[in-house]
Formats: C-alpha cells, sequence, structure tokens
C-alpha cells in the first residue's frame, strides 16, 4: 500500500492544529504508520529541503523549520500522495482552497503549516530521512475493510 510523509510544520505545533490535522486524514480513511514529535536539526533539514538549496528562500525556510518541533507521521492508503497534496492545498495559502489545510489555516507561503510528498520517490526518501524501519508500525484496522 502507498505511503507518504507529512509533518505539521513549527506554526501548526505552535498554534495547536496537530490534532485536527491529523483528525482530517484519519477521517479520510487514512492510517497512521508512524509518528513523532521531534525538532529538526539544521543538516536534516537541509538534506530534507536540498532540492531547494538554490532558491533565495532556502536560509529563511532551513530556519523555520527548525525553529521549533515538527510532528512527522508517515501514513498509508491508496492514493494518499496526491490525495494528501490536495488537502494540504496550494503552496501559497493565498491560491489554497478553502477546505483545504493551508486555505483554512494559514496566510503566508512562508508559514504553510504542513509538509507532504510531492511524488512517490520523494515520499520514499523523505520516510528513510525521518524514520527507522523499526519506527514504522504494521497493524490492521477493521475500518480498512469500510474504506477499500
Ligand atoms: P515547495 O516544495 O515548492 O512547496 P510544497 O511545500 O508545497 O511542496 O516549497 C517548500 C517550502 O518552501 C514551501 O512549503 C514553503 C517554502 N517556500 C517559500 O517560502 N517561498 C516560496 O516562494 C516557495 C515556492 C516555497
Ligand atoms: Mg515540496
Amino acid at each position: 500500500m502507498e505511503k507518504t510523509f507529512l509533518m505539521v510544520k513549527p506554526d501548526g505545533v505552535q498554534r495547536n492544529v496537530i490534532g485536527e490535522i491529523v483528525a482530517r486524514f484519519e477521517k479520510k480513511g487514512y492510517h497512521l504508520v508512524g509518528a513523532k514529535l521531534m525538532q529538526i536539526p539544521t543538516e536534516l533539514a537541509e538534506q530534507h529541503y536540498g532540492e531547494h538549496k538554490e532558491r533565495p528562500f532556502f536560509g529563511e525556510l532551513v530556519d523555520f523549520i527548525t525553529s521549533g518541533p515538527v510532528f512527522a507521521m508517515v501514513w498509508e492508503g491508496e492514493n494518499v500522495i496526491l490525495t494528501a497534496r490536495q488537502m494540504m492545498g496550494a503552496t501559497n495559502p493565498k491560491d489554497a482552497a478553502p477546505g483545504t489545510i493551508r486555505g483554512d489555516f494559514a496566510v503566508t507561503v512562508g508559514k504553510n503549516m504542513i509538509h507532504g510528498s510531492d511524488s512517490a520517490e520523494s515520499a520514499e526518501r523523505e520516510i528513510g530521512l525521518f524514520f527507522k524501519e523499526e519506527e514504522l508500525v504494521t497493524y490492521e484496522k477493521t475500518m480498512n475493510n469500510w474504506v477499500n
């Protein structure tokens, strides 16, 4: 089953919406297989956002993502990578539709609440950066038979 890496950014943790964000993915019918509250070391932040290292906002992005704890998660489900991105909304909250996480909770691109992997390759890479294999849990939920 497809897995993705999602992370409530420091603004979301400070603004007390971890639970609300988790609830959206739970209610959708996705399956949580790993989660932790953590402070991202600078080196991990630079690796995670490595694709943006030449962009003018890179320094600020790394400063922001390391400015406080994040809530890192791995979610599983059919088509979860793309659908989670749709549930997050556009990168810039001013373009994010109401009903999406960024559309409902965020105002500026620099503080847009949530990260989500954008492809199968980034999902695999990001899960590997943030989680050890033994931190991911395999378990059954009877709910799954009512979702899939
Ligand atoms: P990006 O990977 O393009 O967006 P997404 O998070 O939707 O995958 O960019 C990573 C983060 O960098 C983005 O969530 C917020 C920040 N960012 C800026 O601060 N300014 C910008 O102009 C862009 C494009 C991104
Ligand atoms: Mg991205």
